[in-house]
């Protein structure tokens, strides 16, 4: 982990209320404040981690002025894939840029089993985040029928495969490409208080970082896959120790301060 810079991101999903939300960043602006997580820099060493908080949409704008005093930043949970028209209860990218956003989410398992959104439709978002200069994250992950099946591999390169054949098509850049993290999350480890070992995340790690090799070796080397799933404070440090694991994506931990700012600290040391 120790080239790439971690990400450690909590993924609030469909929780708290404005005054709950307000409480909880300011806990873990305060429980992180001894952590330098400022920008990276160039030609020096940069700060260990960088940290977001993804609430709820209608929060954000409220969170961005509080975090601006704070090194910490922001991402929403989700996007639309168009930039502007008659999508009725949509965000664009452009507009969560505006509010203060540096990241969202894309093709998390929820939007995937609940919401419809195919990869098809998950690589529209990657792009439309990537046109308003958002860093998408996009997360993957087999479900438990097809672990047991034996197919883990083939559904996350799916995944990924078809995100990759959009940024080819879509002639994204090697800057834009740097923009995008992806979340390895089997969806039998949301919230479930199961995780697969350190070894067996760390071997789908690889292998999404060789499925993105396969098509772009520069963006390969340096693509940050966290982990989610079930990540507490209490194994978070053995997944981080993973070579190809470099940071996590948090739920419900991320909705306690106190296990938050371990997590992190876990990636910060
Ligand atoms: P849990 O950490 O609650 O398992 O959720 C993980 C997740 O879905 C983050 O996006």
């Amino acid at each position: 982990m120790a080239y790439r810079r971690p990400i450690v991101a909590g993924n609030w999903k469909l929780n708290g209320s404005r005054q709950s939300s307000r409480a909880l960043a300011v806990a873990i602006v305060d429980g992180l404040a001894g952590i330098d997580l400022g920008p990276a820099r160039l030609g020096g060493e940069s700060p260990p981690l960088e940290v977001l908080l993804c609430p709820p949409f209608v929060y954000l704008a409220e969170l961005a002025d509080l975090l601006a005093v704070s090194q910490l930043r922001l991402g929403a949970q989700d996007v639309a894939a168009e930039d502007v028209g008659a999508f009725t209860g949509e965000v664009a990218a452009a507009m969560l840029r505006e509010v203060g956003c540096r990241y969202v989410i894309t093709g998390h398992s929820e939007r995937r089993a609940l919401f419809g959104d195919t990869d098809e439709k998950v690589a529209g978002k990657v792009l439309a985040a990537l046109r308003a200069g958002l860093s998408p994250i996009l997360c993957v992950g087999e479900t438990r029928s097809e672990r047991d099946a034996g197919h883990t591999l083939t559904v996350v390169r799916r995944q990924l495969d078809v995100v990759l054949a959009a940024l080819d098509s879509g002639r994204v850049s090697a800057s834009e490409r740097r923009l995008i993290s992806v979340a390895y999350e089997p969806v039998w480890a949301i919230g479930t208080g199961l995780s697969p070992t350190p070894a067996e995340a760390q071997a789908v790690h690889a292998d999404i970082r060789a499925t993105v090799g396969r098509r772009d070796a520069t963006m390969a080397f340096d693509l940050r896959v966290l982990y989610g799933g079930s990540v507490k404070a209490s194994n978070a440090k053995d997944l981080f120790a993973m070579q190809d694991i470099d940071g996590g994506l948090i739920g419900g931990a991320a909705l306690l301060a106190g296990e938050f700012v371990s997590i992190c600290k876990a990636a910060a040391s």
